[in-house]
């Protein structure tokens, strides 16, 4: 178990470059089984989740073939259809096959992921939606098992616009008979990348971007090379890492117009935002203002920056509120952030921050990939060391994360955690 021993105290300056989205190129490797033949996916994070989603995929027969930046997937004839727990716990991602697996093969056999650090994650409306295209689908022994000889295409309306069940059903009517609608579908940048790489493939998609896709089912498709989206999230968590630390970071590969809402608030704390060829600059002066917020599915404000800027929030001048309606219980860092000194309160929904001059470093634990991050960019702002703990989680996301924040002047190293010698 790694940690990350962060001293505070410093401010960050210079360039990063932000990689390829997580929260997309998974599912490009997902979508990689609906063509026989190889998929190349460029511009891919060297990050622990796609080495687990290749290992997925290779379960299922495929040959996965990691490059520098790429990573490519030949995928058989027929491919296998069970995706184990012992990978599926470890990356809830890996979901994403379900939709791909019943339309090419006929049937899908995926573990159930279980609960996570930020809620409960259901999965109704994935189930729902391929029961709606014709599959049959039950759980048994700790499996979700779909079948259906060929989906028929038809008319789904989304509870809430959930990424992951826009996406398995996307996956799934590419290759249904006749026509489907996704209703209420989720607009993230991640879910067009997925279009856009699927249309490469011979699918025929309309309203990419809206919460309204219509999606022709075709009888093949074929694989393609395909360059990954930059992520947003990584982007965002550089320019409030800038802010924080009252530095000047150029994010090279960030992409302001998704990230729209983010850049505001942060301009709003203070900060000159600038967007520039191929990226943007976020420099900071002063201590920010403390900035409100509510998360809300894309273009809202997205549930993966709260814990980012509720860390900001901590060390801001004023009092804040942060709503949290994606995930229920998306709290369990900001234990971790008191621990740091923090004046934070929650309640349901809402969270109080009442921002201090600065936090005191401590021994805190990351319990999920942004949280991580965020207790990381506590610990810059905090008197002395902090050390962040469990950050296989950060690993999971952050491609390089200790040696970006080194280049732009954090003192910050990473350590093997000794094994306890009571633990014996
Ligand atoms: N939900 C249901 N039923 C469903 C599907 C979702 O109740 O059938 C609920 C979930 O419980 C949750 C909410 O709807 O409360 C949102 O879930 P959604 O399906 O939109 O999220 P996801 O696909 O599980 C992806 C990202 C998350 C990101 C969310 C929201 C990936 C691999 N994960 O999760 O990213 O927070 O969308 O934008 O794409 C992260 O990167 O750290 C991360 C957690």
């Amino acid at each position: 178990m790694d940690r990350f021993v962060v001293r505070g105290g410093a401010r960050l300056a210079g360039t990063v470059s932000v990689s390829g989205a997580k929260n997309s190129v998974l599912k490009l490797m997902a979508a990689a089984l609906l063509a026989e033949g190889t998929t190349v996916l460029a511009n891919v994070p060297d990050i622990l989740d796609v080495t687990v989603m290749g290992e997925v995929l290779r379960r299922l027969g495929c040959d996965v073939v990691r490059g520098k930046a790429t990573v490519s997937i030949t995928v058989p004839e027929m491919p296998g259809h069970e995706a184990d727990y012992d990978l599926v716990r470890r990356i809830r991602a890996s979901i994403a096959v379900l939709g791909p697996l019943v339309a090419r093969c006929g049937e899908a056999k995926v573990a159930l992921p279980g609960g996570d650090a930020i809620g409960s994650r259901g999965l109704d409306m994935h189930v729902a939606g391929l029961i709606k295209l014709g599959a049959s689908v039950v759980s048994e022994h700790g499996y979700l098992i779909a079948r259906a000889p060929r989906l028929v295409g038809a008319a789904v309306w989304l509870d809430f616009p959930s990424v992951g069940a826009t996406e398995n059903l996307l996956m799934a009517s590419a290759l249904a008979q006749g026509t489907t609608i996704i209703d209420n579908a989720a607009r993230e940048p991640e879910i067009v990348d997925l279009c856009v790489m699927l249309q490469r493939m011979g699918a025929h998609i309309g309203g990419l971007g809206t919460s309204t896709l219509e999606v022709q089912g075709v009888e093949a498709l074929h694989p393609v090379e395909h360059h990954t989206v930059p992520d947003r999230i990584v982007a965002g968590t550089w320019a409030v890492a800038a802010v924080m630390t009252r530095g000047d970071v150029t994010v090279l590969g960030g992409r302001p117009e998704h990230l729209e809402m983010p850049l505001d608030k942060l301009a709003q704390a203070g900060a000159v935002v600038e967007p520039l060829e191929g990226g943007f600059r976020v420099a900071m002066d002063r201590r920010p203002t403390a900035v409100d917020l509510v998360t809300l599915p894309y273009p809202g404000f997205a549930t993966d920056f709260q814990p980012l800027f509720l860390g900001l929030n901590t060390v801001a001048e004023g009092t804040s509120m942060i709503t949290e309606n994606v995930f229920e219980s998306r709290w369990m860092f900001v234990n971790e952030l008191v621990r740091l000194g923090a004046d934070v309160r929650t309640d349901g929904h809402h969270a109080v921050v009442r921002g201090r001059e600065q936090l005191s470093g401590a021994p805190v634990t990351a319990h999920d990939i942004r949280a991580g991050a965020g207790l990381v960019l506590a610990g810059l702002v905090a008197d002395g060391v902090t050390e962040v703990a469990d950050v296989h989680h950060i690993d999971r996301g952050y491609e390089g994360f200790v040696e970006k924040l080194v280049a732009l002047g954090a003192v910050v190293r990473r350590e093997t955690a000794p094994v306890e010698p009571w633990l014996g």
